[in-house]
């Protein structure tokens, strides 16, 4: 079992996930912790060459089953490379996305299952579970038009609404599934609410890690 503490933030794209990623960052920091913020699909050479090939727009016709195992491969030397080393010894990681967004864009929206696409991460991930995780919820429309304001949509993004809707309302659906685990946030708040929801809950973990 790792003696550091893994949280991460998930939610359709455009949900705020960075901002409220480095915010917590300092907020654990004044705590004690060395805090190590990781992202996904990426964060280390490997990881980050793979995704270079599923976020590439030339590459629309990618069968669903391949996405679901690069996303799973690009986790997989995350966790061996970054994440597992540093919970070890006793840090805090945050990871922007991690095994959740597999569960809701392969295994919801893209229709693989979740059972299915969670027993190739429980491979890849190993014992490296998320301590909690918190869902930045944003009706998709919003999402959406919020990237689209910010910079060129990748493959993903480039999916059409109706995937994107599926992306939204699946994550509500695992959080339903794993209700200790994902907490749900409402992200059309403003910033400093959403921040200070996070951070009294992780507070509440970290008094003992007893309520997860
Ligand atoms: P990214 O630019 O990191 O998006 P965001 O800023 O919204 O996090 O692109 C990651 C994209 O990959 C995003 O559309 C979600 C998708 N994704 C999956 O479909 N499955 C996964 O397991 C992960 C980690 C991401």
């Amino acid at each position: 079992m790792a003696k550091g503490i893994f949280i991460t933030m998930e939610g359709p794209d455009g949900s705020g996930k960075t901002t409220q990623i480095e915010l917590l960052k300092a907020e654990l920091e004044k705590s004690g912790y060395s805090v190590l913020i990781t992202r996904e699909p990426g964060g280390n050479r490997i990881s980050e060459a793979i995704r270079e090939i599923i976020l590439n727009k030339d590459y629309m016709e990618m069968a669903p089953a391949t996405e679901c195992l690069l996303y799973a491969s690009a986790r997989a030397q995350l966790v061996n490379e970054v994440i597992g080393p540093m919970l070890d010894k006793g840090g805090a990681v945050i990871s922007d996305r991690f095994v959740d967004s597999s569960l809701v864009y392969q295994g919801i929206a893209r229709g693989l299952g979740v059972d299915e696409v969670f027993e190739i991460n429980r491979f890849a991930i190993r014992e490296y579970m998320p301590d909690a995780t918190f869902l930045l919820s944003l009706p998709a429309e919003v999402g959406i038009s919020r990237k689209k304001d910010q910079k060129e949509l990748d493959r993903m993004e480039k999916e059409s609404l109706e995937f994107h809707k599926k992306v939204a309302e699946g994550y509500l659906k695992l959080a339903e599934k794993y209700p200790e685990r994902i907490r749900v946030i409402d992200a059309t708040q403003d910033v400093e609410t959403i921040s200070g929801l996070i951070k009294k809950q992780v507070y509440d973990i970290l008094k003992g890690k007893v309520s997860i």
